[in-house]
């Protein structure tokens, strides 16, 4: 079974994604990861983050078994990583392990932006995970506080309608959601709520036939 979950920053996607690979027993795939990894790379190299040539080098030397996950976790490599999600060459680079993962008989969960339209149109089951923007800015807060980063929640919801933008509004894979995607809004829900919801959903979801 292929799940593939989708969202904007925040929204709880991460930790859903999370909860039903554990629950299914399917291993998982943060796409964020990738593109976060990438733009730190670029900021690593000294190079600028919407720098085309920069971006390629570090997508193309990035190495999945040895991401940073506590330094990815910094506003600033979120920052970076939409600016690198932006070019359509990068994109092209991390298609390919995307899919790779994808294919693993077993099954796989993955979450990011465009994986129910782009990397898995064909998922098992699809589900768009949403919040409003004053509570992902509420949690994203919490956890980065937790990491010791001095940012008010005013300049942070700034950041995060402005990544939101640039994620919806880009030419290449635009956030948006499937047609056949199921909404969760997360917004009033608990963690638990939240992945009880999303569990209801893959029980109900039909299996779709393998090719
Ligand atoms: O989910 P996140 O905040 O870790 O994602 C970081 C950035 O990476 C986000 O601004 C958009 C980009 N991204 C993307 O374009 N496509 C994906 N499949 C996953 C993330």
């Amino acid at each position: 079974m292929i799940i593939a979950v989708d969202g904007p920053t925040a929204s709880g996607k991460g930790t859903i994604a999370k909860y039903l690979a554990t629950h299914y027993r399917l291993k998982r795939l943060d796409t964020g990861a990738l593109y976060r990894a990438v733009g730190l790379g670029v900021l690593d190299a000294g190079g600028e983050p919407g720098d085309e040539a920069a971006a390629v080098a570090a997508a193309k030397a990035l190495d999945l078994g040895a991401i940073d996950e506590n330094r990815i976790r910094s506003s600033t490599a979120g920052m970076a990583a939409s600016k690198v999600a932006a070019i359509p060459a990068v994109r092209a680079v991390l298609l390919e392990a995307q899919r790779a993962f994808a294919a693993d008989p077993q099954g796989a969960v993955l979450d990011g932006r465009d994986i129910g339209t782009v990397i898995c149109p064909d998922a098992d089951v699809k589900l768009f995970v949403t919040a409003s923007l004053p509570a992902r800015t509420e949690r994203r807060l919490k956890e980065l506080r937790a990491r010791g980063e001095t940012i008010s929640f005013e300049q942070l919801q700034a950041q995060i309608a402005e990544r939101d933008e640039r994620d919806r509004n880009r030419a290449e894979s635009p956030l948006y959601q499937a047609s056949d995607a199921h909404l969760l809004d997360t917004t009033d829900l608990s963690i638990e709520a939240s992945a009880e919801a999303a569990c209801r959903i893959v029980d109900a979801a039909p299996a779709r036939p393998r090719p």
